[in-house]
């Protein structure tokens, strides 16, 4: 399956789509966001530009995406206001935003919320026009633009942006690792979709290395694209320790496997079907990271800090849903997977999939929390 060309977020609004249900990774970035905040103030006092370039790589579609631009935007514009107290230079700061994301995102979404955002962040776009109303009394013009492509490669010239943002994309690997097919294709993890107990040692090995080549090539393509100094911030699922099964973010994909091997025993899928479905993800450890960072050389690492998103079901009804966590963690993961699924598997089954897959992910609770884990890594490039 070519991943770059199949693999998408659910587009639009409606009840499938990754922009309703996508509250998980919110609250995650809600629980961090200071930290992105501290990066751009101390990279924006630090060199004062007039102009920046950002970059939000992996961006998606839904809220989250404006959300996590509308942060970046107010701290350069918090910055630039502390900047004046000591320098009373005033400049209105223009800002070009780069959204990135495989060319089939529904970046089309974005841009038609795009208009309506502006007005309500008091931000200047080539669409509107904002006079310096309430707080933001230089208000900052802001222009957007879609960069369809993989970021495991080059995405922009060399030397051009100031600050990089990615959330929840960095553990997507380009690809499921080849190495985990035998010599005449056949997946050695049969009946199972990532590592899991039952897998051959080869299977995390595989997975491994090719966490190890991706993250070194994002480094090294970022590397030439931020200028002497910039900033990059990365979230992404992790596991803590060397274990890969002993995570939540694994045993999420175990039930999965669980959800796919019951409609197999209901004569819904075929069996080799399903040994052929492998997930291109990897959930790196701490020291994964900070080992690739640093052979990487490029970059000086500000921050790594591991953190749990909740499963507390207070917050979700909190919201006013009555959806249990099952049932938000299986629509979440739905709206990530579904393109993949339809793909290898056809249509019929995705309903059915993941109606068992919430009530499997219930069961599981009801014995102990479910705490994914996640990273959070800020660095600097190096002078
Ligand atoms: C779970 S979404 C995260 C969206 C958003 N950043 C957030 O925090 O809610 C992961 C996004 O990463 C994108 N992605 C995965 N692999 C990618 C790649 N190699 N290049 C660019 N985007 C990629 C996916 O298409 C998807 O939109």
């Amino acid at each position: 399956m070519d991943i770059e060309k199949v693999f998408h977020m659910v587009g639009g609004n409606g009840e499938t789509s990754y922009a309703a249900n996508s509250s998980l990774q919110k609250r995650a970035l809600d629980m961090v966001k200071h930290i992105a905040t501290e990066s751009i103030v101390d990279l924006y006092l630090a060199t004062t530009p007039q102009k920046m370039a950002i970059a939000d790589l992996g961006c998606s579609s839904g809220p989250n995406t404006l959300s996590v631009i509308g942060d970046i935007i107010d701290a350069i514009d918090r910055a630039r206001r502390r900047n004046f107290m000591v320098t009373t230079t005033n400049r209105t700061t223009e800002i070009q935003v780069f959204l990135n994301d495989l060319p089939s995102n529904d970046f089309n979404s974005i841009f038609l919320a795009w208009p309506d955002f502006c007005k309500e962040k008091l931000i200047s776009s080539g669409s509107s026009k904002c006079n310096g109303r309430n707080d933001r009394s230089h208000p900052p013009f802001v222009s957007i633009a879609g960069v369809p492509g993989s970021f495991y490669g080059r995405l922009f010239p060399s030397d051009t942006l100031h600050f990089i943002h990615s959330s929840f994309s960095l553990h997507w690997l380009s690809r499921v690792p080849p190495a985990i097919y035998d010599q005449e294709g056949k997946s050695i993890n049969k009946g199972k979709i990532y590592i899991s107990e039952a897998s051959p040692p080869l299977v995390s090995e595989a997975y491994l290395m090719q966490f190890q080549e991706d993250f070194s090539l994002f480094l090294r393509s970022r590397s030439l694209e931020l200028k002497s100094g910039g900033r990059m911030v990365l979230t992404l699922l992790g596991r803590t320790g060397p274990h890969h099964t002993h995570s939540a973010n694994s045993l999420l994909w175990e039930l999965l496997s669980r959800s796919f091997a019951i409609l197999v025993s209901q004569g819904d899928i075929d069996e080799e079907k399903l040994n052929s479905y492998e997930i291109h993800f990897y959930a790196p450890s701490k020291e994964e990271i900070d080992d690739e960072v640093r052979k990487e050389g490029s970059f000086a690492i500000d921050r790594l800090e591991l953190f749990e998103i909740e499963s507390n079901m207070n917050k979700s009804k909190s919201n006013g849903s009555t959806a249990t966590y099952g049932t938000t963690v299986a629509t979440s993961v739905r709206a990530i997977q579904e393109s993949l699924i339809r793909h290898h598997f056809g249509e019929h089954i995705v309903d059915d999939l993941f109606g068992i897959y919430g009530k499997l992910i219930d069961e599981e609770t009801a014995k102990g929390e479910i705490r994914p884990i996640s990273f959070i890594v800020a660095l600097r490039k190096k002078v």
